[in-house]
């Protein structure tokens, strides 16, 4: 038989325990209770991924542990973010008291007749309905552990009622009035729930719409979308754009490939350097740009923050011009603009690419660079498209360059969903834990491929850590400028 050793975290205590391979992180518990007399605690029940009691953090992921097989050097503990009972058991008790007073069930008052619900209705909210309660979600959500946050399967479970036309509990209402804008859309919840439930799409965001169109927002979320009826942009406008001031297409000989750039509104009004820098950087890879002048916003602070009305007018538009473009593709230097482009275009007929994925797909020679950088992770490209490699196999080709890992590199900085504009304080309580993990590094440079990200970032560690001058944040076309 073969053996793998296992640490399972005991009130505090890291101890070792050599189990066979090949069984699940439950059966090696049972394992080291019945052949070493040890007597962790654990909760279990159906053993199949089905019950959610077994949910604990397993090598710093909630996992279940019934479905989870042993690894060497694989680390057991209890579920974050809840108090330790004892060894593996959580108290899961303010979950169960705050959704004891939720209204559970259909709520229908009045004489009129229940309508009738049907299989479009089933359709609606089914994908927010098969969770087995495993808190998952809750243990690993920045907004609730920064915030007063119930967490993602609370709002699952108003969106349960929300949609269905039998129900009048006022869902959005409730939701409201528990924060549901504090919610960054992250998706860290989407990415540990062990039944693959979408509660960014199909809980907040759909909250969200529900409580605009009733009244429940945000006024700095009118802000967003008063600057957008002005300018088409989510930030009102300093001085000359971006778009304003550079040319239509900047070609190269030889050209690889040929690409239309998607500026986003950050770098067209703000971040002009980003957008430049994006350019040559494109052009020294060989790749021709074409820049579409009459671009708008992407739309994506409009469906964060459930303004999808106006978002879809930005859409139309964005597809009237991209569609028509002789190009390979539609290239993106912010998570957000990339993720919303993918994801809500439906109707596009262009491909699109981050530019962390173009450039690695046509590699070049770099300059050396002798500095120390580590990467943070935009949750709307971890996450949102799946890319993380790519821009830290393009920073480990630049000569001299030390790529080193924060300690937890795709953790949430705080910016996203509406939270910066929305609640400042929720979007600095979060970034505040990212900026002492980044200056932990000891990094020249923190890297990133998405402006939100770059600013808010750039602004914590100013305002948390006052690194002055010794540690500046960057998208990674800014460092790729220097090298090309
Ligand atoms: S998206 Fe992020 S902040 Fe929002 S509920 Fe999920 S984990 Fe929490
Ligand atoms: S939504 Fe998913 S992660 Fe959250 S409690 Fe339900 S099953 Fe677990
Ligand atoms: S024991 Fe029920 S989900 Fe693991």
């Amino acid at each position: 038989m073969k053996w793998v050793t296992i640490t399972v975290n005991r009130n505090g205590i890291l101890k070792r325990y050599k189990v066979p391979e090949g069984i699940t992180v439950l059966e090696a518990l049972e394992y080291i209770n019945s052949n070493y007399g040890e007597g962790i605690l654990y909760r279990a029940s159906c053993r199949s991924g089905q019950c959610g009691s077994c949910a604990m953090t397993i090598n710093n992921e909630p996992r279940l542990a019934c479905k989870t097989k042993v690894e060497d050097g694989m680390l057991v503990e209890p579920l974050e973010g809840f108090n330790v009972v004892k060894d593996l058991i959580v108290d899961r008790s303010p979950y169960y008291k705050k959704t004891q007073n939720l209204q559970n069930y259909l709520v229908w008052e009045g004489d009129e007749d229940i309508p009738k619900i049907t299989p479009k209705d089933i359709k609606e909210f089914k994908g927010v309905r098969n969770c087995i309660e495993c808190l998952s979600c809750l243990s690993k959500c920045p907004a609730r552990k920064f915030s007063h946050y119930p967490g993602p399967t609370f709002m699952r479970q108003l969106a349960r009622f929300a949609f269905d036309p039998r129900d009048k509990g006022d869902r959005e209402k409730t939701a409201y009035f528990e924060n549901l804008h504090n919610c960054t859309t992250c998706a860290k919840c989407v990415e540990v729930c062990p039944k693959e439930i979408d509660i960014v799409h199909r809980a907040i965001e759909r909250l969200r719409e529900l409580a605009f169109k009733k009244g429940y927002y945000l006024k700095n979320h009118l802000t967003v979308r008063e600057n957008i009826l002005k300018g088409c942009r989510s930030v009102k406008k300093e001085g000359i754009s971006l778009l304003e001031e550079i040319g239509e297409e900047y070609t190269v000989d030889r050209e690889k490939m040929r690409v239309a750039l998607f500026t986003g509104c950050l770098v067209d009004y703000r971040l002009h350097h980003v957008g430049r820098s994006a350019i040559r950087v494109l052009n020294a890879h060989g790749i021709s740009v074409v820049i579409p002048k009459d671009q708008v916003c992407c739309g994506s602070p409009l469906l964060r923050t459930g303004q999808k009305d106006l978002a879809e007018k930005l859409k139309r538009k964005n597809l009237q011009v991209f569609n028509s473009l002789d190009v390979d593709g539609v290239v993106t230097v912010c998570a957000g603009c990339g993720s919303t482009l993918k994801r809500d275009y439906r109707e596009r007929e262009f491909q699109v690419m981050d530019i962390t994925e173009v450039l690695d797909r046509i590699p070049i020679e770099y300059k050396p660079l002798d500095v120390k950088v580590t990467y943070h992770d935009p949750c709307h490209l971890r996450r949102g498209q799946g890319i993380y490699l790519e821009p830290r196999r393009i920073l480990k080709r630049i000569p001299k360059l030390k790529l080193v890992e924060m300690e937890i590199a795709d953790q949430c900085c705080g910016a996203g969903g509406g939270v910066r504009s929305g609640r400042p304080e929720v979007a600095y309580a979060i970034g505040r834990r990212k900026a002492r993990m980044i200056y932990k590094t000891g990094a020249d440079y923190v890297v990133t491929v998405c402006p939100f990200c770059e600013y808010h970032i750039g602004d914590t560690l100013k305002r948390f850590i006052d690194t002055g001058d010794n540690l500046e944040v960057m998208n990674i076309v800014s460092l790729l400028d220097r090298v090309v």
